[in-house]
């Protein structure tokens, strides 16, 4: 199948090369060009060998192509979406789908109702570091879970320009959020019951450039999701918790571990100095009360979605992101919002 690129700027260059090496080393999906409205970017294209058309229109009169994945800025998805369905080409959308439920439920019925296959890349799905969370839980290493953390930290705001304004669908909630909230629903099997979060605006740009979200699920769990662009130290990417030990992995380099109790009392167990004071219970635990395994890696299948969507337009395999899926982050993230703005927080059942 080929696949035409519609906007060639960091994510649309990313899957050119991605493509290129995928058809290489697999095959199946082969890149048929790119269209960006900026000039620049064509003659860019063009320089690296690429096919770079001139008008949008072209793309959808050429019937060689099969398929094309939307990777402009986020309020011209739909506009695409709607035009590459219109010509029977089956779409991947780069996230977020959509500016808001409504609108990615009108994408998909449109996709629906011309018979292309609709697919948005919620490539975060593979991460090693989330594929390694989740298989510490489905192992047990850590006994049952009862709280998340899933945080992802810089120090430069928000990038580039249209990022930072309302109408282009800008704002890390959008950017980052949307990913960190897609890993969640796909972690914990369980349903939204309450949501609480918080935007920060340090920068003072019109949209946020960060968020600490707080959601808790029927069964239970807690998970906290942070996006922060404003601070400069590290901090563990995972933390989570279990009845039985705590994992944490510190990065995408999948460095970290997991500390397990052994004995549940430590007779061993030494107070410590603690500011101006002393405590046993905030103390560290003596090395026989627990142990110290390696994080249970996970590393991803190379490729795993562009195979998906190949398998899943060509011979109507289940493709890999669903609708509901997308919808339902959808649904949480307009849950956040409403909660930011009243600074309550708000029951649902997502
Ligand atoms: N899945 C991921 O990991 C990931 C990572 C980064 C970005 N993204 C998503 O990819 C999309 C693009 O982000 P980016 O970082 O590449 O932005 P970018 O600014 O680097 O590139 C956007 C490109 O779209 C072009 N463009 C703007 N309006 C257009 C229009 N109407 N028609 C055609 N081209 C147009 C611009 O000229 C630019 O070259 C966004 O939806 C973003 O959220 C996804």
């Amino acid at each position: 199948m080929k696949i035409a690129i519609i906007g060639y700027g960091g994510m649309g260059g990313y899957h050119a090369e991605n493509i290129k090496n995928f058809q290489k080393e697999h095959g199946g999906l082969e890149l048929a060009g790119i269209y960006d409205i900026d000039p620049a970017r064509r003659s860019a294209a063009r320089e690296r060998g690429i096919r770079a058309y001139d008008t949008a229109d072209e793309i959808w009169e050429d019937a060689s192509v099969g398929a094309v994945l939307i990777a402009t800025p986020n309020d011209v998805h739909a506009a695409y979406a709607y035009a590459a369905a219109k010509a029977g080409k089956n779409i991947i959308s780069e996230k977020p789908v959509a500016m808001s439920t409504a609108e990615a439920e009108k994408m998909y019925k449109a996709a629906e109702e011309a018979g292309v296959l609709f697919e948005v890349h919620q490539n975060r799905r593979w991460d090693d570091d989330f594929l390694t969370v989740k298989n510490i839980m489905r192992r047990g290493d850590i006994g049952d879970v009862y709280k998340i953390e899933s945080r992802v930290v810089g120090s430069n705001g928000i990038p580039g320009a249209w990022r930072k304004e309302k109408a282009h669908g800008g704002g890390m909630m959008l950017d980052w959020g949307v990913h960190l909230i897609d890993q969640m629903l796909q972690c914990v099997d369980s349903e939204v019951v309450s949501v609480y979060c918080e935007y920060s605006y340090i920068y003072g740009e019109e949209v946020d450039d960060g968020c600490d979200l707080s959601v808790l699920f029927a069964n239970g769990v807690r998970y906290q999701i942070v996006v922060a662009t404003d601070c400069f130290r590290k901090l563990p990417r995972w933390q989570v918790y279990g009845v039985e030990g705590t994992a944490t992995v510190e990065d995408w380099d999948l460095s970290g571990g997991i500390t397990r109790v052994v004995e549940r009392e430590d007779k061993n167990l030494v107070g410590v100095r603690a500011g101006n004071g002393f405590t046993k219970t905030m103390a560290q635990r003596s090395e026989s009360s627990v142990e110290e395994l390696a994080l249970p890696v996970v590393h991803a299948e190379p490729y795993a979605f562009y195979k998906n969507f190949v398998e899943a337009a060509k011979h109507r395999a289940d493709p890999a992101i669903r609708k509901e899926e997308v919808l339902r982050v959808f649904r949480v993230m307009e849950a956040a919002a409403e909660s930011a703005a009243k600074n309550e927080v708000i029951k649902v059942r997502i």
